[in-house]
């Protein structure tokens, strides 16, 4: 697996500490609020999982499948939501992303729960690659900006492979082209 990867781009140590950051920048802004985070699957899991664990204050954790197609590495513009149980009226919600790429998928997302009464709505996502957004999003809580490279790791995958690598890698180009 890990001959497949061109380079690490962001290693697990500067994983842990940026992420504890963000946790703790979360217990910060909601010190007097209830937070319900929800994590977007499945590219979220491993972020979401550790994030929660460094805010340092009961958090409601949800969880929802969200695929955009894609067509090799290129999302095809095509988002879907699985619309099930997700209550999320009267709470501030924080949506958990693992990358931003289009910003397709978190639109859609966003238009979606908007219509549910949250009290509050925020968007946190471990990885932001800005050079390819198409509809354009407020990012309240980014990881890392990444250059417009195809990553995985982390929970981010190519064809479901790589989730598992415990670091952010750039994948070989010849393993898409
Ligand atoms: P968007 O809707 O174009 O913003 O795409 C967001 C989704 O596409 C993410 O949640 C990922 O699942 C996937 N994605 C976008 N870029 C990458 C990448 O570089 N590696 C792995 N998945 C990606
Ligand atoms: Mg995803």
């Amino acid at each position: 697996m890990n001959d497949e990867i061109e380079s690490v781009l962001i290693t697990k140590e500067e994983l842990s500490e940026r992420i504890t950051q963000l946790g703790q920048q979360i217990y910060d802004d909601y010190i007097d609020e209830p937070i319900f985070a929800l994590c977007i699957l499945r590219g979220s899991f491993m972020f979401f999982a550790d994030l929660v664990r460094n805010i340092g204050k009961p958090v409601e954790v949800a969880f929802l499948h969200a695929a955009s197609y894609f067509e090799g590495t290129e999302s095809s513009g095509h988002v879907e939501i699985d619309k099930h149980m997700v209550d999320v009226s009267g709470k501030n919600l924080i949506i958990i992303e693992d990358i931003i790429d289009s910003g397709r998928t978190l639109a859609a997302l966003i238009e979606h729960f908007k219509e549910l009464n949250p009290n509050s709505i925020k968007v946190c996502t471990l990885l932001d690659k800005p050079e390819r957004r198409v509809v354009p999003i407020d990012v309240d809580y980014v990881g890392f900006e990444v250059p417009d490279e195809f990553v995985v790791g982390y929970g981010l995958d190519y064809d479901q492979k790589y989730r598992n690598l415990p670091f952010i890698g750039i994948l070989k180009r010849e393993i898409y082209s």
